[in-house]
């Protein structure tokens, strides 16, 4: 798929997180890799092409990847712009 528009999106521990097997000690900086996340196989059929509809409708697959991919990151850090981005989309493609 594309580039995302983030490369990773990176937290600090707080506390220990056990993830796994392994045993994160605080304030250990972690990061989710969006772009492997974006080209993993097992999440996303043919994630090397461009199938803009994989992500509209209702449909269960579509449902499951907008759900699989954290555009917009997640949490209470999540993107401050989400719902205005959205609505721009939406207005946009009416
Ligand atoms: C397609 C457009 C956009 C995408 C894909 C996007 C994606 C993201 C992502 C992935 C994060 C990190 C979230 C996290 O760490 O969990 C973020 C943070 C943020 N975004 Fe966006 N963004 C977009 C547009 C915008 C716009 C238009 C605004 C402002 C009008 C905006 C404001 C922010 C701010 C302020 C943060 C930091 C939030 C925080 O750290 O508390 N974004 N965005």
């Amino acid at each position: 798929m594309r580039i995302p528009s983030y490369i990773r999106i990176s937290r600090k521990c707080t506390g220990p997180v056990t993830y796994g097997h392994v045993v994160i000690p605080p304030n250990t900086s972690i990061c989710m890799a969006i772009t492997l996340l974006a080209n993993d196989n097992l999440r996303f059929g043919q994630p090397d092409k461009f199938i803009p509809e994989r992500w509209l409708g209702d449909s269960i697959e579509a449902q499951e990847a907008r759900a699989r991919y954290p555009s917009f990151g997640f949490g209470p850090r999540t993107c401050m712009g989400r719902e205005c981005v959205s609505a721009v989309l939406d207005i946009n493609s009416r």
